[in-house]
């Protein structure tokens, strides 16, 4: 079931449907005890050789924090979130994370300096293979997939996400909220 999950989220892209009730998909998660801050120091170690490669600078601060959630899912949104904000970059850019810890939840955002979205952009950007049609955009080959897969994931752990941004090069950043529990 969990197998057939990622491989729907990856791979149905004629997936027209409406969203099934939270309730019925939640149980697709293996929850356990997962260290958040040791996953984003490991995730950022994967991406020294890209921020080097691009003259990026990249700053955290990330507290020592464990919740309860499904760690390979949770990963993958952290990717994500960290290649687009390398991606839709420019050079010299900067690259800020921060991981937060409040009374119920945890806050995790990932800041950049890149190009930014514009309001059309940004209404439509979880929604399946939606991709801006930029220079930048058609330089790679990703799917488009990536932030959909993020909001679903989230939604699961019925947490929440949220994207600033600005067009003409004033940075995205978006912000990831989870329950620790
Ligand atoms: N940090 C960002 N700054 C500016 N635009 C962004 C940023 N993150 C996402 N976008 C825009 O949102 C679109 C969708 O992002 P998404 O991660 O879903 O797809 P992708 O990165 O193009 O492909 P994939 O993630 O599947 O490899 C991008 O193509 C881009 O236009
Ligand atoms: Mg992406």
């Amino acid at each position: 079931m969990r197998k057939e999950f990622i491989s729907n989220i990856s791979h149905d892209i004629h997936l027209l449907l409406p969203p099934a009730p939270f309730d019925q998909e939640a149980h697709i998660l293996k929850v356990g005890e997962y260290n958040v801050d040791r996953q984003i120091r490991r995730l950022i170690h994967s991406y020294e050789w890209k921020i080097d490669l691009n003259n990026l600078m990249l700053s955290h601060d990330i507290l020592d924090v464990e919740i309860t959630a499904d760690g390979a899912l949770l990963d993958t949104v952290w990717d994500n979130l960290l290649s687009n904000a390398l991606k839709y970059n420019s050079t010299f850019a900067e690259v800020e994370i921060e991981l937060m810890e409040h009374k119920n939840e945890i806050t995790v955002s990932f800041k950049d300096t890149g190009v930014g979205m514009d309001v059309a952009v940004k209404q439509h950007v979880f929604e399946r293979i939606y991709r801006e049609d930029t220079a930048n955009s058609q330089r790679t080959r990703d799917s488009g997939l990536g932030l959909s897969i993020v909001h679903k994931v989230v939604f699961l752990h019925r947490g929440g996400i949220d994207v600033e941004s600005n067009q003409n090069d004033q940075g995205s950043t978006f912000t990831v909220m989870l329950p620790k529990r």
